[in-house]
């Protein structure tokens, strides 16, 4: 028996969310095909694609075997599974690569035990996996990838999500960068303390950004992306984001925010007054100025 799922890429903090708004893009994705073994235990057979030759095919460190092995014990299952992963985008990308993998391996678990556990576990194993990839227990990324949609973590413990469908005219541009920043090396810049009135900065922009999903209101969403805590702090990783972001808003984008951790910048727009061309052009100009090469683009 084999199952084959499709992965898409995430966005996740989007800017005053951080570790709790997470929207899914229709691509880049992974294709992550699932076989049943009659031997327990999770393998994995082939990693292939983008970034392929800096993915463990051990199982019990990669993000698909790790969230796979999660749904077996957590479901007491009687079989294995070999994966097979085809990578669309790579590690370290910002845009959600090891939580695709996870929630794509959870996801495939789960439909070879025909959808035994709920949603929100599958989400919990798949976040589990990114707690042994990039060291910390965080769902932003694999919340939405399982879900779909845009997603809000209203509480980590115990874990409850709520789903909400973006509006259809939320247009977004991502660039990446060449270089990579690793998560794990991202968590340890942001300050461990946030002071009353920043605090207060962010819920009211985090609170306004979902009222702008729920109204469709894409010019509320992009001016509540605006982050002075984490963001901030990871600008010395992730060189150029701050004329990235100015350029993007410059050329008419409604917000403008780092993708995780980095290095992508990503860009929205309202899609029913433009194509989001002439904000991508923008962005890559002032990568183009500052020397810095980008690897991919994506309008969707
Ligand atoms: N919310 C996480 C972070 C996402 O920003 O560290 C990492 O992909």
């Amino acid at each position: 028996e084999k199952v084959k799922v499709v992965a898409p890429a995430t966005l996740s903090n989007l800017g005053s969310g951080f570790d709790v708004f997470g929207m899914a893009l229709s691509e880049p994705f992974d294709i992550i095909e699932a076989r049943k073994t009659s031997e327990p235990g999770v393998i994995i057979e082939s990693v292939e694609g983008w970034g392929a030759e800096v993915i463990t095919l051990d199982a019990a460190l990669n993000s698909t075997g790790v969230a796979a092995a999660e749904v077996l014990k957590k479901s007491n299952a009687d079989f294995g599974i070999a994966f097979n992963i085809k990578k669309g985008f790579r590690p370290g990308s910002g845009i959600g690569s090891s939580g695709a993998s996870a929630a794509g391996g959870a996801v495939a678990a789960n439909l070879l035990l025909k959808n035994k556990l709920p949603p929100r576990d599958i989400v919990a194993c798949a976040a589990e996996s990114e707690r042994v990839t990039s060291g910390s227990f965080h769902a932003d990324n694999v919340g939405p990838c399982v879900l779909g949609g845009f997603t809000v973590i209203r509480c980590y413990e115990p874990l409850e999500l709520k789903k909400i469908t973006p509006p259809k005219n939320l247009g977004v541009v991502v660039v990446m960068p060449s270089f990579t920043v690793k998560t794990l090396d991202a968590r340890t810049v942001i300050p461990k303390q946030v002071k009353l009135s920043d605090m207060i900065y962010e819920v009211g922009n985090a609170s306004s950004l979902v009222l702008g999903m729920c109204s469709g209101d894409v010019d509320l969403i992009g001016k509540s992306m605006t982050d002075i805590v984490v963001e901030p702090s990871r600008s010395k990783l992730n060189p150029g984001l701050m004329d990235a972001k100015k350029a993007a808003i410059e050329a008419g984008a409604a917000g403008s925010f780092l993708g995780g951790s980095g290095p992508c910048v990503i860009a929205i727009f309202d899609n029913s007054l433009t194509d989001g061309k002439p904000i991508l052009d923008a962005m890559l100009d002032s990568y183009k100025r500052a020397n810095i090469a980008v690897d991919k683009t994506w309008i969707t």
